[in-house]
């Protein structure tokens, strides 16, 4: 087994410092015949992979659970940020630790949310929570102080190539005055839709880490879309400055 990156979260340090910007490219538009090589073609680029985990309940898809992940592990020590699309999340964080997930990230829908969180921390992954895009912000903002990473959806979450849908965008604006109010380096994500366009917008409202999977996985050249989405993100974050 490849050595996973350093989980730097399990010793209460930021997923990413302050300034710093990622492309997590999403394995759902890879081709999953091929999940080696297809990482493969990313990782010279970024080293954040997105995997995304549905169960057929919380969303009307099946994807990828514990052996995937542990088969994936194998040939990479890329940060797996795992989004789990699940009702009952709390059943197999232990196990997505153990084959080599980094942070595992819950939506804030299912409840449970701090017991959530603390089972999270205790197993020393990071900490993320997820935002569906009907569902206020101010349902995470009780969390924030609890979590390493906020992920607002700009899609209804089980498939990708979807559009991104620019009414959840000031969800991240939000995040990030409360963050600042209140003194916490969360870092904010954003997933749906994600493309060169989309990420400078995103970036603008405050989001720091892009998931991007058919922009990436479905371009002819996967690590030149990385690097484009990337710069295309960080132009407004560098205007900022
Ligand atoms: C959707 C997933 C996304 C998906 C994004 O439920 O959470 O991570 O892979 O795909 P694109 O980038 O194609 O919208
Ligand atoms: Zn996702």
């Amino acid at each position: 087994m490849v050595e996973a990156a350093k989980p730097t979260h399990a010793f209460g340090l930021p997923l990413l410092a302050e300034g710093e910007l990622r492309v997590a490219p999403s394995i759902l538009s890879a081709d999953f015949g091929a999940l080696a090589a297809e990482i493969a073609k990313v990782a010279g680029v970024t080293d954040w992979l997105h995997v995304d985990v549905m169960d057929g309940h919380f969303v009307p898809n099946l994807t990828v659970g514990p052996p995937v992940v542990a088969s994936i592990r194998r040939h990479t020590g890329m940060f797996f940020d795992c989004h789990l699309m699940m009702t009952d999340p709390g059943e197999y964080l232990e196990a997505f630790r153990d084959v080599g997930a980094n942070s595992c990230s819950v939506h804030v829908e299912v409840g449970e949310t701090g017991a959530l969180c603390a089972e999270m921390r205790r197993l020393g992954l990071g900490v993320g929570l997820v935002v569906n895009p009907e569902t206020p912000y101010e349902a995470a903002a009780p969390y924030l102080h609890l979590v390493d990473l906020l992920l607002i959806m700009t899609v209804h979450p089980g498939f990708g190539n979807q559009s991104f849908i620019a009414d959840c965008v000031p969800k991240l604006s939000q995040a990030r005055a409360q963050a600042e109010r209140e003194g916490l380096h969360v870092t904010l994500q954003v997933d749906g839709g994600i493309d060169e366009r989309t990420a400078s917008v995103a970036a603008l409202a405050g989001a720091r880490c892009f998931v991007a999977g058919s922009a990436v996985f479905r371009a002819s050249d996967p690590a030149e879309a990385v690097l484009r989405i990337h710069a295309a993100a960080y132009g407004p974050i560098s205007a900022g400055r």
